[in-house]
């Protein structure tokens, strides 16, 4: 008797990543049924939401969602949201589901709002990074929401990028990243919402938005009377000591070239980015500016990329991280990019700007 063992050969690790194409509005039964089928025998398998593409695997198997983080070079201690597509799998998750998270489904559910929970038995440590809480969250996307019930478990998925890079929004952009590394991308087109959900901690006394998202303070108030959000989801560049939200730790969202991202009276901003563009092209450097529809004109001044209308910040959500991976198939050594109002939506794109920037942020 001989065994033989590969150990971690690239060529070797690759496997083939089925892509198919389906509806995002009528899924059809026959691919949601096949990617259903791969969840359950331990397969990743990546697929739309409202939000951004997930990276999903059965949540019920620790093996299973420890190679998510293996195709994604994800750090071990950066825990998963698990996905539902009915409130009893919920139960499965939790150890007790207290009457404002109730609420709070009632309200929003399906959708942007995934809810941090006392963790239940059944879920792996893999899943939590050995947290004793977990994140649960109901996608409102039909093929997300069918893929689920096909899969007959609950599924952890990330945003199905590489670690670090912006997260994808269209199935190409997974492509771009995945492709060889997971076994499947359902393309139901490109996400809706395209920042991901708000993460919304429940454990603590008063109940804290430690990511913003889709999902608003201003929504949550409505439902929740107060709400806090984390010094960090404002300015995760300023955070101090350990993030309750363990991916906040981490430099996200990034293109390969530098973000200088420059806040303040828009004005004032667009003379800043017009004269540091200078700057930095006199010493032989190439300047991308990331801007918008309805702000002023930077023909000239370098690679001008528009991401939505500034006055419409659903908008720039929606466009951000196809703007931010589209610099990285041009040439540019670093990137202006425009801070927009940090209302409403705005808040979760200029926390996912400011974690760009990595510190290099000017208030002018
Ligand atoms: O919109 C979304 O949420 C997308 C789609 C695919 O659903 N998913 C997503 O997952 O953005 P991911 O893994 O990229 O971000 C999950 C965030 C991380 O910041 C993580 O640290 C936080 O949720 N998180 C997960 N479990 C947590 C827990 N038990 N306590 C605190 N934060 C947690
Ligand atoms: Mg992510």
């Amino acid at each position: 008797m001989s065994s033989t063992t590969i150990i971690g050969d690239m060529q070797k690790d690759r496997v083939a990543t089925k892509y198919v194409k389906v509806n995002p509005v009528n899924p059809e039964a026959g691919p949601l049924a096949e990617g259903g089928l791969i969840l359950r025998r331990g397969g990743l398998v990546a697929f739309p939401t409202e939000t951004v593409y997930g990276l999903g695997a059965n949540a019920l198997d620790g093996q299973a969602v420890a190679g998510i983080f293996k195709a994604k070079g994800r750090p071990a201690d950066n825990p998963l949201i698990v996905h539902v597509a009915s409130l009893q799998t919920v139960d499965e998750l939790v150890s007790n589901v207290p009457f404002v998270a109730k609420e709070l489904m009632k309200a929003f559910w399906p959708g942007p709002l995934t809810l941090i929970l006392p963790v239940g038995k059944a879920v792996p440590a893999e899943v939590t990074a050995g947290l004793n809480t977990v994140a649960v969250r109901m996608p409102r996307h039909p093929v997300a929401l069918g893929l689920i019930r096909a899969a007959g478990v609950p599924v952890a998925a990330p945003s199905a990028n590489t670690s670090g890079r912006p997260s994808p929004t269209t199935a190409q952009h997974v492509l771009n990243d995945l492709a060889g590394h997971i076994d499947m991308v359902l393309d139901g087109g490109p996400a809706g919402v395209g920042v991901e959900s708000t993460v919304l901690d429940l454990t603590a006394l008063v109940p804290v938005v430690l990511r913003p998202g889709g999902i608003t303070p201003e929504d949550l108030g409505r439902v929740l009377g107060t709400v806090e959000v984390d010094p960090q989801a404002r300015s995760p560049e300023q955070g101090e000591g350990r993030p309750r939200s363990p991916g906040m730790k981490y430099t996200h969202y990034a293109p390969r070239a530098q973000v200088i991202l420059v806040e303040g009276q828009p004005e004032a901003v667009t003379a800043k980015i017009i004269g540091l563009a200078r700057e930095y092209q006199a010493r032989g450097k190439r300047v991308g500016i990331l801007s918008y529809i309805d702000s002023a004109d930077f023909t000239n001044v370098g690679e001008v990329i528009l991401a939505g209308r500034r006055s419409q910040p659903e908008t720039v959500a929606a466009e951000l991280y196809a703007a931010l991976r589209r610099f990285d198939e041009t040439d540019v050594d670093l990137i202006l990019a425009q801070g927009i109002d940090d209302r409403g939506v705005g808040l979760a794109v200029m926390n996912r700007l400011r974690k760009a920037a990595g510190g290099q942020i000017i208030n002018v």
